[in-house]
């Protein structure tokens, strides 16, 4: 299937949030980066078809999925970014009760529903009162309702927010289990969150589209333009003033290894390496809020 966006454009008063993005989704998972305010939540919501866009369309393989209606939401798992429990259901209760807004059988909710707090670990609290849980066991279950239906497209709005890195680790192989033959598209600010589990990053800023490409594909364009360049501790401060600083790393001896991106070398010592999406996500948003 193809999900594709054209033209997209959504304005909030003077405010463009999704600014004429065209973009084609076939089966994959996609990693939505951007900083706070880029518009990740916005082209999501477009993309469940929960917000209309101001122009521009959306079509899944030529139609519009706002012409789809309930076709369109039967093959659609969403987890939004603040997502509403109810504190007196256990996670069962909560599952059965989703099961039941999407149309399934009580059999296949059951059977549905255990399946998957299995997979997001949660067999166990599965019978408590979902107010006693923390952030992450409250994620989990999030993730577990946008998966009840076995969607074709999977929409994950910052999935991997308060998850402990065991549950990361659960969740990216739950991820490359489930996605096969879907569209799966995950957000985040956090780059090591996707680098290894998305085959293709959307890089965003600004409500428009950066970068889209396989993580390679797309720090290519600052090849040779990242160092490694190893300073006195006490030196280092005065350096993140002047260079673009990506990464800091106290070594041995009192000597600090900065990863500084520049087009040429910073100083005399400076090490070329290999760019990483990181660097590239600092490359563009240092310091911006957008
Ligand atoms: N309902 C709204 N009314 C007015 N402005 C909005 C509304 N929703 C979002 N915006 C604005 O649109 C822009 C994009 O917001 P959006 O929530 O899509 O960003 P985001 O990338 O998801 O950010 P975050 O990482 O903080 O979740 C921001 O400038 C935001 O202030
Ligand atoms: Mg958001």
């Amino acid at each position: 299937m193809e999900l594709t966006a054209i033209e997209l454009t959504k304005q909030y008063g003077t405010k463009t949030a999704v600014d004429h993005l065209n973009i084609t989704l076939s089966n994959g998972v996609y990693g939505l980066l951007g900083a706070n305010g880029a518009g990740k939540t916005t082209l999501m919501r477009l993309l469940c078809d929960i917000q209309t866009p101001t122009s521009g369309k959306i079509t899944l393989d030529g139609k519009r999925i706002s012409e789809m209606g309930e076709k369109y939401r039967n093959l659609l798992g969403y987890l939004p970014q603040h997502f509403g429990y109810y504190p007196d259901f256990t996670p069962w209760d909560f599952l059965l009760y989703v099961a039941a807004l999407k149309g399934l059988s009580e059999k296949q909710a059951k059977i549905k529903a255990a399946e998957l707090l299995e997979a997001v670990g949660l067999t166990k609290e599965s019978r408590q009162k979902i107010k006693t849980f923390s952030g992450g066991m409250k994620q989990r279950l999030g993730i577990a309702q946008a998966m009840l239906n076995n969607p074709h497209i999977l929409i994950l709005d910052e999935p991997t927010a308060g998850l402990d890195p065991k549950e990361r680790v659960r969740f990216r192989n739950l991820i490359s289990a489930f996605s096969k033959d879907r569209i799966v598209i995950l957000s985040t600010h956090i780059v090591s969150d996707v680098e290894f589990m998305a085959e293709e990053i959307i890089m965003m800023k600004s409500g428009v589209i950066l970068h889209f490409g396989k993580p390679q594909e797309i720090t290519a364009e600052i090849d040779g333009q990242v160092w490694e360049c190893t300073v006195l501790s006490s030196h280092a401060e005065q350096y993140t003033e002047t260079l673009n600083i990506s990464n800091l790393r106290n070594t041995e001896n009192n000597c600090t290894t900065l990863r500084v991106i520049a087009d040429y070398p910073p100083m005399e010592n400076a090490i070329q390496v290999q760019p990483t999406l990181e660097d590239l996500y600092l490359f563009y948003f240092k310091g911006a809020n957008e």
